[in-house]
């Protein structure tokens, strides 16, 4: 096919070149959002005069057909053409000859990618919240359902102090609250139309880019032409903001992860969550959670790609920038993939809950609650952890935990130590005492709960 620019030279471009150059195969995908900037376009064009009324109106029903007949099928985007751009404005003109070449007037295709793509994350950015609402209301049910269960709490990966089960999904639930809050940040500041800023520099036409951006759905134009068409740092934050949904993900996953083998077994994941070995038959692998997490890699590898792709680049638009579709596309089905598998996983996960409460009955986590106990006795809190922690000296030396030393085994340690030392490191108590906002106690998950279900409701 011959190229559009073909009047100023005197060769075609070779095959190979031709390949390397052409997007079509994956900018294909914005069809529908840069038939609809082509559609705002010939609309304003006429609305000020520079396109006639009827040519308007021939280009803008032509374009509908074109998109109805990409979406049945009857129109192929296999096609010669560079890119999208240049497929949907051949496709134009060969049906309706001059007016469709009178549509790129005061346009180029430096404004047209940057809108296209703008459109492009718009819906696909709206669209992961809604996942990511989908998600939030999975781990809602999973924490309202196991309210009662106790797990040991850990930091360096040892048992740490006891907590609610719904406390630590809880914790996942404020981390995709600010996933979503990111994504609409960066949506909102994305939502701003480079339309007729034109190659770099503006146009000589008397254009109305306010009504064009309207029509659009944008909230406004970009001031500065230039900005306009070599800005990509909506990739950037968007990629970012994707890059932490994974990372939040992946630290899921790897506990899930943690959480089936048999060294923890506090959860089973559904059979259909999971898979099975080609030579181990009791083999129940959480692959999809391991996914996940390895595809999380992927991501970050798209947000180095575009911020490395960017920092060389001198304004206005180089052909580099093309290069922030594969990335941007990557990373969005990337993100749709693992938030499609990972709430219908995390909603069948049962949660053993006696083997998570057995393990919390291990690994002393109850010795802040007996230094605690000391100091609300009077003791200085260091001088009550000192003994707290020659308590737990003493119970590793004897093979038993601190619920089953005997009163004498405690006086001999400390005289204030009580009868009521045994309610006081009891499980239960350790975890209903922590009234602090925020804390483990039952009065806190409670609020956290309503909290998320109120934002989910709300955004
Ligand atoms: N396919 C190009 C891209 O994705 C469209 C813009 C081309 N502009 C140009 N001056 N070559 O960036």
């Amino acid at each position: 096919m011959e190229k559009m620019w073909a009047g100023r030279f005197a060769k075609a471009l070779d095959k190979q070149a031709d390949d390397f150059n052409s997007s079509l195969h994956f900018d294909a995908r914005m069809y529908k959002q840069d038939i609809e900037g082509s559609m705002a376009h010939a609309a304003m064009l006429a609305s000020k005069g520079i396109l006639s009324a009827k040519d308007a109106e021939e280009i803008i029903k032509t374009l509908g057909d074109i998109l109805s007949d990409i979406q049945s099928g009857a129109l192929s985007l296999e096609a010669e053409a560079e890119d999208i751009h240049m497929f949907v404005e051949a496709e134009l003109t060969k049906r309706i000859g001059d007016a469709g070449r009178r549509l790129h007037t005061a346009r180029s295709r430096n404004d047209q990618v940057a809108v296209d793509i703008r459109l492009y994350l718009r819906e696909e950015g709206e669209g992961i919240i809604s996942m990511l609402q989908e998600l939030l209301a999975v781990i809602v049910k999973q924490a309202e359902e196991n309210q009662s269960a106790i797990m040991p709490g850990y930091t360096h990966l040892q048992r740490a102090q006891p907590i609610l089960f719904s406390h630590h999904l809880l914790a996942y639930a404020m981390m995709f609250l600010r996933d979503i809050d990111r994504l609409r940040d960066a949506l909102k500041r994305m939502n701003l139309s480079p339309l007729g800023s034109c190659a770099l520099a503006g146009t000589t036409y008397d254009t109305d880019r306010e009504s064009e951006a309207k029509a659009l759905g944008f909230d406004g134009i970009t001031l500065n032409s230039i900005d306009g068409v070599s800005d990509r740092d909506f990739c950037v934050e968007l990629l970012s903001a994707f890059a932490t949904v994974m990372m939040h993900l992946s630290r899921f996953s790897e506990e899930i992860i943690l959480w089936c083998s048999w060294e923890f077994k506090f959860v089973e994941l559904d059979d259909s969550y999971t898979t099975g070995s080609s030579i181990m038959p009791q083999k129940k692998n959480p692959d999809i959670a391991e996914l996940v997490r390895g595809k999380t890699g992927r991501v970050y590898g798209d947000l180095m790609a575009m911020l490395t792709v960017l920092k060389g680049i001198p304004l206005a638009y180089n052909k580099d920038m093309q290069e922030d579709k594969e990335a941007i596309f990557d990373a969005i089905d990337t993100v749709k993939q693992c938030l499609t598998v990972f709430p219908p996983m995390l909603a069948g996960m049962k949660v053993l809950k006696e083997n998570m409460f057995s393990a919390a009955q291990k690994g002393f986590i109850n010795a802040t609650d007996l230094a605690d106990y000391l100091t609300k006795k009077g003791l200085p809190f260091r001088t009550a952890y000192k003994i707290s922690g020659q308590a737990v000296a003493y119970c590793i030396k004897e093979g038993k935990v601190l619920d089953e030393m005997s009163l004498e085994e405690y006086r001999a340690l400390c005289p204030e130590i009580e009868e009521d030392v045994y309610e006081a490191i009891d499980l239960y108590t350790c975890v209903k005492t922590r009234i602090s906002a925020g804390g483990t106690g039952p009065e806190s998950v409670k609020n956290q709960i309503a909290f998320v279900k109120g934002k989910i409701e709300n955004v």
